[in-house]
């Protein structure tokens, strides 16, 4: 329903300013999956549901469905059978306080962070505004989250991974650890995550925490990795199950740099990568309301950029590496688009606030 009347309701819910409308509506979501009444904002009959009827049961009920329609395709990356090859990236539920209520719309996977180990208010407001002309957003959060402890009691209380769906649970460091001592803070969250997830994101490509980006560079990244790894194969060691890890970065490298940092995701051999957060850049927004603002630019002004990003990734790590791409999907093209460009499944984020819901069935059918 709420596909139909999405461009009405964005003229309201854009009357308010951007940080209020996403907690407004984020409420307003979880309220209506509480009351039953998903089906509002859901999407073209749920094609997570869909995928992992298929995957579960696989009964001729289903392939009569099919027959009617085209069924999205079950990706395996990592491991782990993705329902479809669209997920939630990572931002707008920072707590995973709305796990199951965002689950509804038909993602994949859905990533829920960045926490980190202390709780922290973030940036002060404002700190997130709308490019309508440019189909953007500048946002300078900075990692705003209630700490990982109660990241944890939110994802234990939701039901989508229970059920079988796949979880992303992405991880940073407090603004005021320094980035000589970052390590400790993703050690730290890892430890109390990894259970927890599907997956693992390590963050190290926010250009809102000072310095965040700088862990990047071949020697910060090549200490912070063989940490993380030797972890991490302790953890699997000692819960008999392993949880791929994966690294996200930015988008403002150069090739020299993708090359650094793909050749360290190989050496570690790092189970995917991301690809990729904000820019910094504001080379296609010149002009526009808000563009001098700091902090990093998402949606469509950012597609051509990750896009090339991943492409180099794709050719510097190979066919069988996994990456997740993601930045500026507005549209079903855009999205296939990012697969043209290497990435084995995306996400979005920016693309939702302007298109709404419809927006993740239109790409689950198109990566079909
Ligand atoms: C308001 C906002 C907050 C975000 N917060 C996070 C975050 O906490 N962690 C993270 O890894 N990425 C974060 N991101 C980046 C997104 O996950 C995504 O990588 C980026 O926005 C590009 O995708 P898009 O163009 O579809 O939005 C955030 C993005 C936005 C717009």
């Amino acid at each position: 329903m709420l596909n139909q009347m999405y461009p009405l309701m964005r003229r309201f819910l854009f009357m308010l300013d951007a940080e209020t409308t996403h907690h407004f509506t984020l409420k307003t979501i979880k309220w209506l999956h509480r009351h039953g009444l998903e089906k509002i904002y859901s999407t073209a009959s749920s094609s997570h549901a869909i995928g992992a009827r298929i995957l579960t049961e696989g009964t001729g009920r289903h392939m009569a469905l099919a027959n009617k329609k085209k069924l999205p395709s079950p990706r395996t990356l990592m491991g782990i059978t993705f329902p479809n090859a669209v997920g939630l990236a990572a931002g707008l539920d920072k707590d995973g306080a709305y796990i199951d209520a965002l689950a509804v719309m038909g993602f994949g996977f859905v990533e829920v962070g960045t926490v980190t180990p202390r709780p922290q208010r973030g940036n002060a407001l404002p700190r997130l505004f709308r490019l309508p002309q440019a189909h953007a957003l500048i946002n300078r959060m900075g990692f705003n989250n209630g700490g990982v402890e109660a990241f944890i009691a939110n994802v234990r209380a939701s039901h989508f991974a229970a059920q079988g769906g796949i979880l992303g649970l992405n991880i940073g460091k407090n603004a005021d650890t320094p980035v000589e001592r970052a390590a400790e803070d993703y050690l730290y969250c890892l430890d109390r995550v990894y259970t927890h997830a599907s997956y693992v994101v390590i963050n190290i490509s926010s250009p809102n925490t000072q310095h965040l980006r700088s862990l990047q560079n071949e020697t910060a990244l090549d200490a912070l990795l063989t940490l993380l790894r030797e972890r991490q194969q302790r953890l699997a060691d000692q819960h008999q199950r392993y949880v791929p890890m994966l690294l996200k970065i930015a988008p403002d490298l150069d090739a020299m740099q993708i090359q650094v940092i793909a050749t360290a995701l190989l050496r570690h051999k790092m189970d995917g990568v991301i690809a990729t957060n904000t820019t910094l850049s504001r080379e296609n927004v010149k002009g526009m309301q808000y563009a001098e603002e700091s902090g990093g630019l998402s949606g469509a002004p950012l597609l051509s950029t990750a896009n090339w990003v991943v492409r180099q990734l794709r050719v510097a790590l190979g066919n069988e590496f996994p990456i997740i791409g993601a930045g500026g999907i507005l549209s079903a093209q855009d999205a296939i688009s990012k697969q043209d460009a290497g990435a084995d499944i995306v996400q979005i984020y920016t693309g939702l606030i302007y298109q709404g819901p419809k927006l993740v069935s239109d790409c689950i059918h198109a990566l079909t």
